[in-house]
């Protein structure tokens, strides 16, 4: 029997790129089976994650999203993903709120990474706000994206200690490396398909 064909991926970064490159090295890496990456989009010009993309070799688009109406914009990434007939749409680091249109084109199938431990610290400098807080505890969440900012079905966590000599980026830092193993685990689970969501809870099956 022939192999399925891969799942592909669409990827959305607006800056560093250190998520996609992870999913990348894993993919390249044969520990994420069953998918490739087919575009890596962003929404700025000179983002380094698209610089990266392109160095090895993925098609990339840009589609600068400053001055272009939210609605416009996101038409655009869309009909974008859609050309390169994604089954996921895959947000690292892409830091621009999604109107209800690109949701409801992409559904149950667009997902999100965020350096906290959701529902806590969602927008931005989340690691900031849980220090200032004063957490004992912080980590990501890989997670469905719905309509609310950083908010949908919790598909994985995974926690990390917050330190006394703990500052912003130190304590991003060992985020990130999280980061970096949940992003690839959570698309391989979901690629196995062996869910369901009940309300707001993702329940492994199988
Ligand atoms: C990551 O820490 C990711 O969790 C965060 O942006 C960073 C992107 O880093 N995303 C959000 O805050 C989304 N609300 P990267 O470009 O190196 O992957």
């Amino acid at each position: 029997m022939s192999e399925p064909k891969p799942k592909r991926l669409g990827v959305l970064l607006s800056g560093r790129g250190s998520n996609f490159i992870a999913i990348a090295d894993a993919i390249a890496a044969g520990s994420l089976t069953g998918c490739e990456i087919v575009c890596v989009l962003s929404n700025i010009a000179d983002a380094p994650g698209i610089t990266t993309a392109q160095q090895r070799g993925f098609a990339t688009e840009i589609h600068v999203s400053k001055g272009v109406p939210r609605e416009e914009h996101d038409a655009r990434m869309a009909a974008s993903l859609k050309a390169h007939a994604v089954d996921l749409v895959i947000l690292a680091g892409y830091m621009r709120v999604l109107s209800p249109g690109f949701i409801n084109a992409f559904p149950d199938r667009i997902l999100n990474i965020h350096p906290s431990l959701l529902p806590a610290f969602p927008g931005l400098h989340a690691q900031l706000q849980a220090l200032n807080y004063g957490t004992k505890f912080a980590g990501c969440t890989v997670h469905f994206v719905d309509e609310a900012v950083d908010h949908g079905v919790i598909i994985l966590q995974k926690v990390v200690p917050v330190l006394d000599g703990d500052d912003e980026a130190a304590l991003s830092a060992r985020i990130l490396e999280q980061e970096h193993t949940a992003y690839p685990e959570a698309i391989a689970h979901v690629l196995s398909g062996e869910y369901r969501a009940h309300g707001q809870r993702y329940l492994h099956i199988g």
